[in-house]
């Protein structure tokens, strides 16, 4: 252990052999706030979803390092209401607990993330005792956000902490606490601050998401602070009680890969962890980060993993003390499997259990899922085709678009989709499309609609479109949809993802499986599009790949024709970033 601690402090970079992959991010593409619990050798792990339906997804692993998802926890309308809810809002940094016989699941929702609506974030837990079936929600008494439930297992309390204001004017936000009452959401007994954490009490310092354990007799109290941004870092205290008082650590922020040291680091934003032991005895910490290229992180938080070490006078250090570098590799965890495709042909009907979402809670059904060979006039050889059911709503409307979207999960893949064919008779002003999807506020679509400029042609042709919608501002560019007799009226839409751009383009497939066309590429943006908020605004969760359709403010008609895909298929490419990021700086 010495002599592979010695030689990891001298090397300033990992060179990893051939084939092998650093295990981080464990969880890549958007996966903030990660919760992980062990079963005894089965982990899970919840992470927030913010305004996508359903909510917080429960991952699984063996290994710590290869991770699929298990189930979404809020997977009904009852535990998860996101009407009209923006970007941003939604279910916030999931716990996981476990108290005799029974799983609680502690989350937060905020309608909105408008000062002016005088709507706060509103505290509450599921239950489950297998992890498959979640209670409605039980509603917390305080506000706040980054709830948990800890049951101290020496006196049997159930502890509800939380990050919580002093009050609703000053709004200095620290780790409060009461005893609660799992089954009504009351507290029992005092409201304490428990913890203001490690730096001035500003309303900047934002301690929050706090993760309490018991380790050896000792309480242990872990937090972030410093803002969910660059100055993201984590904290840890303890206590002889689980209602303190607290001893901070003297080796504070015991995990923060930021500046002024090491603001050149392509992680960044470290924070948000929870520490977790093997069956062997050995401690972890899973925590949120950010890969920073050039600057930007269009994949957002990802879930990353680092290794604890308990130092004789009882405090954990974290990687040794230093820094997390992205080569790095994680000692004692096994390397990392990572697909090189995938193909959705929607030949199931449980598109979430595939990591598909939609925006929002549904009011009405957006899609359905059918066999081909319901379909008539085309035959190829997917099984299974997405039909979307659209509305008046679009990808910019806060409300529920007939849209599916998954989560990016490489810097460098490409996210291609076949249409099924393009019905003739589509509704005036209809669009068919996929996007590069951040928010409301920021997408980029490529689709099929009919043309805009009617100087060539005024009657009812078709093109595929581009549309560049962010700012405010929307960026617009068409071709001619003019498929060859053998594409049957279908086109593949196709987004290449790379760490600092996006392409959009299309190529006509052949229905045969063979000899697709080249791809044309229409246009390209810069990835910082897809980590950009407005002023005022955040980014908190990252790019995703939409499928959608839309009537664009009319109902859509019946006799409109079937409008949907029949396969989308993801190809990822190696993923060479360095340990630093200095194009950015
Ligand atoms: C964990 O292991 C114990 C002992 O083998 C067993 O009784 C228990 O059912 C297991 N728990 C779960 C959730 O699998
Ligand atoms: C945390 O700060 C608030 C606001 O200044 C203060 O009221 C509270 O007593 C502090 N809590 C602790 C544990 O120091
Ligand atoms: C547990 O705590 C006791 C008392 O503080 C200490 O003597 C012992 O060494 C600790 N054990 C471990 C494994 O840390
Ligand atoms: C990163 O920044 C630190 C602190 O400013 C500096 O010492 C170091 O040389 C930089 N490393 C690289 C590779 O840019
Ligand atoms: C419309 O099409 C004509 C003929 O192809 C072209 O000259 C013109 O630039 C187009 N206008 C726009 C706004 O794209
Ligand atoms: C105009 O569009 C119609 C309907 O798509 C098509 O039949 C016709 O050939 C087009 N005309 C020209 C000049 O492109
Ligand atoms: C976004 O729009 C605002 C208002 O028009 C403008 O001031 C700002 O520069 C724009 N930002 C970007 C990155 O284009
Ligand atoms: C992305 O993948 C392409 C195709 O394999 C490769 O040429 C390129 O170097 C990769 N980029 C990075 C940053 O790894
Ligand atoms: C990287 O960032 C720098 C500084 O913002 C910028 O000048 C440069 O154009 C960016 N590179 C790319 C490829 O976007």
């Amino acid at each position: 252990m010495l002599a592979l601690l010695l030689s990891a402090c001298l090397a300033s970079t990992f060179v990893l052999a051939d084939g092998q992959l650093a295990q981080n991010p464990i969880i890549p593409g958007w996966n903030p706030d990660p919760a992980p619990i062990r079963v005894n050798d089965t982990y899970y792990l919840a992470t927030s979803s913010f305004e996508f339906f359903p909510g917080v997804p429960l991952y699984t692993s063996k290994d710590l390092v290869n991770w699929e998802l298990f189930t979404n926890v809020l997977s009904r309308p009852e535990q998860l209401q996101l009407y009209g809810t923006p970007t941003t809002g939604g279910a916030w940094a999931p716990s996981l607990s476990y108290s005799s016989g029974t799983f609680y699941l502690t989350s937060m929702t905020r309608w909105t993330y408008d000062p002016v609506a005088h709507v706060w974030p509103r505290v509450s837990w599921v239950t489950s005792t297998d992890l498959i079936t979640w209670s409605d929600p039980i509603w917390g008494e305080p506000w706040g956000i980054d709830p948990q439930i800890f049951s101290d297992p020496v006196t049997g309390k159930n502890y509800l902490n939380l990050m919580a204001p002093n009050n609703n004017e000053d709004r200095l936000w620290g780790i409060w606490q009461c005893e609660v009452d799992v089954a009504s959401g009351l507290c029992i007994g005092e409201y304490r601050s428990l913890w203001n954490g490690t730096l001035p009490v500003t309303p900047d310092a934002r301690p929050e998401g706090p993760k309490m354990f018991l380790k050896n007799g000792t309480y242990h109290l872990l937090i972030a602070e410093g803002g969910t941004d660059l100055l993201h870092r984590a904290s840890i205290a303890r206590s002889q009680s689980p209602e303190g008082p607290w001893e901070s650590a003297p080796n504070n922020p015991i995990l923060y890969n930021g500046a002024p040291d090491n603001g050149n680091l392509t992680i960044q934003s470290t924070g948000h962890g929870t520490m977790i032991d093997t069956p062997d005895g050995d401690w972890y910490i899973v925590y949120l980060a950010r890969r920073n290229v050039n600057g930007s992180s269009p994949l957002g938080r990802e879930t990353f993993i680092s290794n604890v070490e308990w130092q004789d006078n009882g405090w954990p250090v974290i990687n040794y003390g230093r820094p997390v570098l992205l080569s790095e590799p994680v000692e004692g965890l096994p390397t990392k499997i990572r697909p090189s495709s995938k193909t959705y042909d929607f030949s199931t009907t449980d598109l979430a259990a595939q990591g598909w979402y939609t925006l929002r809670t549904l009011y009405t059904p957006i899609y359905s899922v059918a066999r081909m060979s319901d379909l008539t006039a085309y035959s190829p050889s997917s099984s299974g085709a997405l039909l979307l059911h659209p509305n008046v709503f679009t990808l910019s409307d806060r409300d529920v678009p007939a849209a599916i979207l998954r989560k990016q999960t490489s810097l460098n893949m490409s996210f291609t989709a076949t249409t099924l064919p393009i019905p003739e008779n589509l509704p005036r002003g209809a669009a068919l499309g996929i996007s590069a999807y951040l928010s409301e506020l920021v997408h980029h679509d490529i689709g099929i609609g009919y043309c805009r400029n009617t100087t060539t042609n005024a009657s009812s042709s078709m093109c595929v479109y581009t549309c560049l919608a962010r700012n405010g501002t929307e960026e617009y560019n068409e071709h001619p949809f003019e498929p060859p007799a053998t594409a049957m009226r279908s086109v593949d839409l196709v987004i290449r993802a790379e760490p600092l751009q996006y392409k959009l383009g299309f190529r006509y497939p052949d229905v045969d499986g063979q000899n697709s066309g080249d791809i044309k590429w229409l246009t390209e943006f810069p990835s910082s599009w897809m980590a950009w908020a407005p002023e005022g605004w955040f980014v908190f969760s990252g790019a995703m790949f939409a499928l959608f359709a839309s009537s664009q403010g009319r109902p859509w008609g019946a006799g409109s024709g079937d409008v949907g895909f029949s396969t989308v298929e993801e190809e990822f490419y190696e993923e060479r970033l360095g340990d630093y990021d200095e194009d950015g700086r």
